[in-house]
């Protein structure tokens, strides 16, 4: 199927149709000179070595007199069209006293006039040198591209590093018809089969039907809520739009550090236990985010400049406060929020690697919550794909580190290309780990194409199997960071547009309701959504008996037993297996 038949092999030089546009792109050649089409040293030294990722060498970079000092390719492509450059690089060393080397990717864009321009095509801001990790990222050439120049760039000018396994394709163009690619997709893999068996002799079965309605999805279906609206009678309206469109919620403040603990010791669990309560009471289940804010402006003002024993302490205190009362209510928590744009408590405690630590002390206090990595710009932009890529594979091939899941946020504005959104969203499949899209919202003032752009982004989110869970970031423009992205606006909480096609989707379109089978033969089927369903048995349109079921991987069979006749007839037995 069509997501899975776009798959990049690094160092092969064509997979399944994708053609490797660079010469010696996996340094197996001794060969680096200063030409188009081939791998050159600039500012700095190119060796052939003998370590390597694949193949049997890899290039040595060494001697570099400056930042951009580094191994580089001019080359020359057509324009108008979209690239993936990636490669693999181990760096040898970091500037001494520094934990990490700030790594990117770097490309010069000369047009027929003018001055180049250049473009950070990928970036890892904290990479830890002696292990294998990926760099690259996107670009777009310009309709009149003359040459390209593109480079690996290191901040510290001392830092010396291997290169291997390079690539550089064009992103393949989504097909025209993948949206009902997409639906065959949501068809196979988000239904499964309900087999309905009656047992009874043919005059208790006589009549007899069975209504089917999905009370809920399995996929999560939710969105960020005020830990204040959700409470406050003067908020009705806010409120019954959130329980009456989505079935999982996430404070969108409440539970960060610096939010609960505006000054030190001084911590408010209540304003957010209170909130998470009264959507459990409505059925609501809850992400919890975040823990920790790995970007420094968003930590504690009265953290700041804490560094060492001093910090752990204070890590410690908050896990110890807040786990034991989230535990048995939350199901997923954002462990150290946007951890590949900022790394303060790394950088704080002098450990590189304290975002497991943070992990592992989480899920010793609640073995079953779900911890994620949770970060932006991983599907829209060009340069943070790869890094957060890095992060997840690196935790996941570290043995103890309770990682569940991937969160991406999906900040997103238009325009929008759907074949490079779904390419990057590709390089994270490619970690294997399930993904939750985190903190959608889409900021287009103008409602007609917002309702499209969420429907196209939602559809290729829904059909792609990885993917749990899709949250907004607010629905309503009243109380939303970026009103513009709404979908329901005014006093009364009106949807917009897009409100209404969300509405079609999630009420519709991807739940399976009202449907009515007769069971005179002893054997009906209903395909529907993965969910919780309600099963009615009625005889000539009177109730004889209700039924909660889950409808789940793989299918369900139901086997109801009748005994009785006419005024006695009942159900005897219900065995689901
Ligand atoms: C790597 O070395 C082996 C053993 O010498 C050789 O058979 C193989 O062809 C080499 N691979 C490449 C890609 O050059
Ligand atoms: C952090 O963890 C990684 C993965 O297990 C490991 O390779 C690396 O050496 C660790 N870094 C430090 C500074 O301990
Ligand atoms: C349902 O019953 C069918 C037919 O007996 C069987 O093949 C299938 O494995 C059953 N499914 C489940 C989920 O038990």
């Amino acid at each position: 199927m069509w997501w899975e038949a776009v798959c990049v092999l690094l160092g092969a030089p064509m997979v399944l149709g994708i053609t490797e546009l660079l010469q010696n792109s996996d340094f197996e050649v001794d060969e680096f000179r200063p030409e188009d089409g081939a791998w050159y040293p600039n500012g700095c030294d190119a060796d052939w070595d003998s370590e390597s990722y694949t193949g049997n060498h890899s290039v040595k970079v060494t001697n570099r007199g400056d930042n951009w000092g580094g191994i580089a390719y001019d080359l020359t492509l057509p324009g108008s069209k979209n690239y993936y450059f990636k490669a693999m690089i181990k760096l040898l060393n970091t500037h001494p006293g520094s934990l990490f080397a700030k790594v990117q990717v770097m490309l010069g864009v000369y047009e027929s006039s003018g001055s180049p321009k250049y473009v950070t095509v990928g970036e890892v801001r904290f990479m830890e040198p002696q292990m294998w990790q990926v760099i690259g990222g996107d670009f777009s050439t310009p309709a009149d591209v003359k040459k390209l120049h593109l480079y690996v760039q290191i901040l510290d000018a001392d830092v010396n590093y291997l290169l291997d396994t390079s690539t550089l394709h064009e992103i393949p163009t989504i097909p025209s018809n993948w949206r009902s690619q997409a639906d065959l997709a949501i068809e196979k893999y988000r239904k499964a089969d309900l087999n309905i068996r009656a047992m009874g002799s043919p005059d208790a079965l006589k009549d007899l039907t069975v209504e089917v309605n999905q009370e809920k999805h399995e996929f999560g279906f939710g969105s960020a809520v005020s830990a204040a609206m959700i409470v406050d009678s003067r908020y009705k309206a806010y409120q019954n739009f959130f329980y009456d469109n989505f079935e999982w919620g996430v404070l969108e403040n409440k539970l960060k550090w610096r939010q609960m603990e505006w000054s030190e010791g001084h911590v408010d669990y209540d304003t957010a236990l209170n909130a998470i309560d009264a959507m459990l009471k409505h059925g609501i289940q809850i992400r919890a985010h975040n823990m920790f804010w790995a970007v420094e402006k968003n930590v504690p003002q009265w953290q700041k400049g804490m560094t060492g024993q001093t910090l752990w302490k204070q890590m410690e205190r908050r896990i110890q406060g807040v786990i034991p009362r989230t535990k048995g209510k939350v199901e997923h928590w954002d462990v150290n929020n946007e951890d590949v744009h900022g790394h303060f408590y790394e950088i704080g405690t002098g450990d590189a690697n304290v975002t497991m630590w943070m992990f592992r002390e989480i899920h010793k206090l609640d073995p079953h919550v779900k911890l994620f990595l949770n970060d932006f710009g991983v599907v829209k932009d060009r340069y943070s794909t790869q890094a957060f890529y890095d992060q997840a594979m690196m935790f996941k091939n570290t043995p103890n580190v309770p990682l569940y899941g991937l969160g991406i946020q999906s900040h997103l504005e238009p325009p929008i290309d759907m074949s490079v959104l779904k390419y990057r969203l590709d390089q994270i499949l490619a970690t294997g780990l399930p993904i939750w899209i985190t903190e959608l919202d889409i900021s287009e003032p103008v409602d007609d194409r917002k309702a499209d752009l969420y429907e196209d982004v939602l559809r290729l989110y829904f059909s792609t199997p990885q993917i749990h869970g899709i949250m907004f970031w607010g629905f309503w423009d009243g109380r939303h960071w970026k009103p513009v992205a709404a979908l329901a606006s005014g006093q009364s909480v009106t949807p917009n547009a897009a409100g209404r096609r969300w509405q079609k989707l999630f009420k519709q379109d991807w739940r399976t309701v009202d449907q009515v089978r007769p069971l005179s033969t002893g054997q009906a089927t209903v395909r529907g959504f993965k969910g919780r369903y309600s099963l009615t048995l009625k005889r000539r349109g009177v109730t004889l008996h209700n039924e909660d079921v889950i409808l789940g991987n793989g299918g369900t069979n139901l086997t109801i037993s009748m005994a009785g006749l006419g005024d006695t007839l009942h159900v005897s037995n219900i065995l689901v297996g």
